[in-house]
């Protein structure tokens, strides 16, 4: 695939297809409901503080070894230390698992788009009868995969870049229009509320908040699995990391706080309860649609706008798997792209199938749905992670941390130091004390 291989056509570009990774379903949908299960303005009040200290380092990291190395995850990992190609395994693993769970909330987003195009806003009760179906939302599922696919095979320029490029700028526009009419409902304010103030309660253990709070902030920023490496491996040298580091975070937060701005809130306000599951979004959307004159309408063009999101998104992990075989196992892009296709449907059927068919089948008291999200974002993400940190600030060494980092910048590099200092030392004794604490 190496002959294949696009470049991003601009900076511009590249920072919209890693902001288009990063910023998706786990924005939109996941961020509010694990905000919402996990005791409001405590969890956000950690998230935050992950997204700056362990996101930014992390994945600075994951964009120089990309870049310098100019491989797939694996090999690049090796490309720094022949030893160290577990590191990018992870990657290639997790996303597979990530995939076959996202596939079954890109099918929902299918559903809903064609429901409120065609036939109307559903009732808050729809999902809750939707999605213990057998058939159906497999289907649905299917055809989510195989639209990023599609995309896939074009290759990365062609496709990703260019789509992302319109559905971002967008999406930002709705969401802060959506948000000020949820505002001036009755009720939101206690929603505002919940979302922004940190408290202790005796139900939630702090660790626990602590751990998901860093697990959602690993899957939002599309972090230690390999995506970022990937993407860094398009990426020329005139780039200045640093600057899109950040712009990558700070986009993918402020569009995280707007989402749980609208959710949550609409759920105090035409909800009742907050149900804080996997279902809230498409439980509270309809609702606030409803009330708005045209909402069938803007239902469709949001409903639209998330479906791209999760596209662009779903695109880079599929891009992991495909480019590993392609580079690995010599596979054509196409052939390449469409077994990792396959795959992630095989074992998203289990994840869909997890609400209706398989609710008895429990891991650990959790549905299989919930689990693979769990050992996604709680076991694999951050021990790719810390493999990372360790790979780019104590195996390569920090003058060559420090070089590739410096490579695009205008001005020099100052921070070298400190970035190192964080990777080689900080951020991997955070991740690890956050996972002990919970033993
Ligand atoms: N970050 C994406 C989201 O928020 C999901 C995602 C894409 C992802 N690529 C990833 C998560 C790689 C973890 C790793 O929706």
């Amino acid at each position: 695939m190496s002959s294949e291989k696009g470049k991003w056509s601009s900076g511009f570009g590249f920072i919209m297809a890693s902001a288009g990774s990063a910023i998706g379903l786990g924005n939109i949908w996941k961020f509010p409901y694990m905000t919402a299960r996990n005791g409001g303005g405590m969890f956000l009040l950690f998230y935050i503080i992950f997204a700056l200290g362990i996101g930014v380092p992390v994945l600075l990291a994951e964009l120089a070894v990309g870049r310098y190395a100019q491989k797939n995850a694996v090999d690049s990992c090796r490309e720094i230390n022949p030893k160290w190609g577990f590191a990018g395994y992870f990657g290639v693993i997790c996303s597979v698992l990530v995939l076959s769970f996202y596939s079954v909330v890109g099918g929902w987003v299918i559903k809903y788009l064609s429901v409120s195009a065609f036939s109307g806003i559903p009732s808050p009760l729809f999902f809750g009868e939707y999605s213990v179906k057998a058939y159906e939302p497999i289907l649905f599922q299917a055809l989510f995969i195989l639209i990023c696919a599609l995309i896939v095979i074009k290759g990365v320029s062609g496709g990703i870049e260019k789509c992302s490029e319109i559905m971002l700028p967008l999406l930002i526009v709705f969401l802060i229009g959506i948000m000020f009419f949820v505002f001036g409902e009755e009720n939101a304010a206690e929603g505002i509320k919940y979302f922004l103030l940190p408290r202790v309660s005796e139900e939630m253990p702090l660790s626990e908040i602590i751990l998901a709070a860093m697990g959602q902030m690993f899957f939002s920023l599309s972090l230690g699995m390999g995506t970022l490496i990937t993407y860094g491996s398009y990426l020329s040298k005139e780039n200045d990391l640093i600057k899109s580091t950040f712009t990558i975070v700070i986009l993918d937060t402020v569009i995280a706080l707007i989402a749980g701005l609208v959710i949550i809130p609409s759920a105090y306000a035409f909800g009742g309860e907050i149900s804080a599951g996997a279902g809230m979004i498409f439980e509270t959307l309809p609702a606030v649609f409803a009330k708005i004159r045209g909402g069938r309408i803007i239902m469709t063009v949001m409903f639209l706008l998330i479906l791209l999101a999760a596209v662009t998104s779903a695109i880079s992990l599929l891009e992991v798997f495909s480019s590993f075989l392609a580079d690995r196992v010599h596979l054509k892009r196409k052939p390449a792209v469409l077994l990792s296709a396959g795959l992630c449907l095989a074992v998203g059927i289990a994840a869909s199938l997890s609400f209706g068919v398989l609710s008895d089948v429990k891991i650990f008291n959790m549905s299989i749905f919930d689990f693979v999200i769990y050992l996604a974002d709680n076991v694999i993400m951050p021990v790719g992670a810390v493999s990372i940190c360790i790979l780019a600030g104590r195996k390569w060494g920090k003058e060559n941390l420090k070089r590739e980092i410096s490579l695009g910048r205008k001005k020099p590099l100052r921070s070298g130091n400190l970035i190192h200092f964080i990777l080689n030392y900080a951020s991997p004794a955070i991740i690890i004390t956050a996972a002990v604490i919970n033993f």
